[in-house]
């Protein structure tokens, strides 16, 4: 497994993360912790460490359960949780204000059974909270030992900006990575994300690699989603024949490679100088050996050009 630094932080990941949303069920079938650890323990065998959750996804199963996973083995992973969204009705139970972050950041270590979490994340942005508290309060918990990085997730680049200004301006420990939604199939960040966070150093995340398994190449133009699959019985507005044109060309382009779909889809992201590690969702042992596997594929600069062209339709 390749290993990166987090942004500009001394941190190492691994350039094939874990992400955990379906963990608890959410987002697909992942209802048992029994199932969960195999996928967990698969992935450290791999070399994998970087672990992605929140403490949101299925209200704090996926936590739970990856905590259950890592007795033992606590040690090898580094666990990426996030705080901003609703945990319950009523006040302060959502946001990024210090009372919420405060709060949530015990919930997130009692479940994950640990006392540290490695990068805990902003979830997404809180315009009710003045980014100056957010980032006091982060700083106050990396004082405190509790969490030893921070990061933000669906931030605008002003966005990230304005909190690495004010981190700066305050003396106050600063974001070493960003989650955004990125993948060949959606560049949106690209327009002013992805030049910020190489100008800055901050590591990217990128979540939806795969587009929720659409670049795995196991949906077809025409036929019925595979039973079990994550797209199975609701789309998210992937098949349609443009994105099916897309798809088909990037199979013929690995293909003639040698490669799947799959490790094009890895592969094109950590070719990305700012990409730190993909962290894609998995249901079984096997997809996350596949997931692995894709790390080896150093694309050209030759090829990144060819791929423009495929993925613009041209
Ligand atoms: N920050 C945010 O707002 C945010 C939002 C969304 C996600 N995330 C994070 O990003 C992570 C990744 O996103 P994601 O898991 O939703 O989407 P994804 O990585 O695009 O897709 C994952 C799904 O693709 C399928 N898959 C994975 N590897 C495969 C393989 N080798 N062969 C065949 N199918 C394979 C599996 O689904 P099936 O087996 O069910 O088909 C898996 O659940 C999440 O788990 C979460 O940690 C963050």
């Amino acid at each position: 497994m390749e290993y990166r630094r987090l942004g500009n932080s001394g941190l190492e990941v691994s350039a094939i993360g874990l992400g955990t949303n379906n963990f608890g069920g959410m987002f697909g079938s992942m209802y048992e912790p029994e199932a969960c650890a195999v996928v967990v323990n698969r992935a450290l065998d791999l070399g994998i460490n970087m672990i992605d959750t929140s403490n949101s996804y299925t209200a704090g199963v996926s936590e739970e359960f990856i905590g259950r996973a890592l007795k033992g083995r606590r040690h090898e992973a580094i666990i990426a949780t996030k705080v901003s969204s609703r945990m319950a009705d009523g006040p302060n139970n959502a946001g990024n204000s210090r009372a919420h972050i405060m709060s949530e950041v015990e919930n997130s270590l009692r479940r994950l059974e640990t006392d540290y979490i490695d990068l805990y994340q902003i979830h997404r942005p809180d315009p009710n909270t003045p980014i100056e508290e957010t980032m006091r309060a982060l700083d106050d918990l990396v004082k405190s030992g509790k969490v030893r990085y921070i990061g933000s997730s669906n931030f605008a680049a002003w966005q990230a900006c304005e909190a690495y200004w004010t981190a700066e301006g305050l003396g106050l420990t600063k974001f070493v990575s960003d989650q955004p939604r990125y993948s060949m199939m959606y560049r949106a960040p690209e327009r002013e994300l992805v030049p910020f966070c190489d100008e800055y150093g901050v590591g990217i995340l990128p979540f939806f690699p795969l587009e929720s398994g659409f670049l795995t190449g196991k949906y077809r133009r025409g036929q019925p989603a595979p039973e079990g699959t994550r797209l199975a019985g609701r789309d998210r507005g992937m098949f349609t024949d443009a994105n099916f044109d897309i798809l088909e060309s990037l199979e013929a382009f690995a293909q003639e490679r040698g490669r799947t779909v799959l490790e094009l889809a890895f592969a094109w992201l950590l070719a990305k100088p700012s990409v730190s590690s993909v962290i894609a969702g998995a249901t079984k042992s096997a997809q996350i050996e596949a997931n692995a596997a894709a790390a080896d594929w150093s694309l050209s600069a030759e090829d990144m050009s060819q791929l423009d062209g495929i993925l613009a339709g041209e």
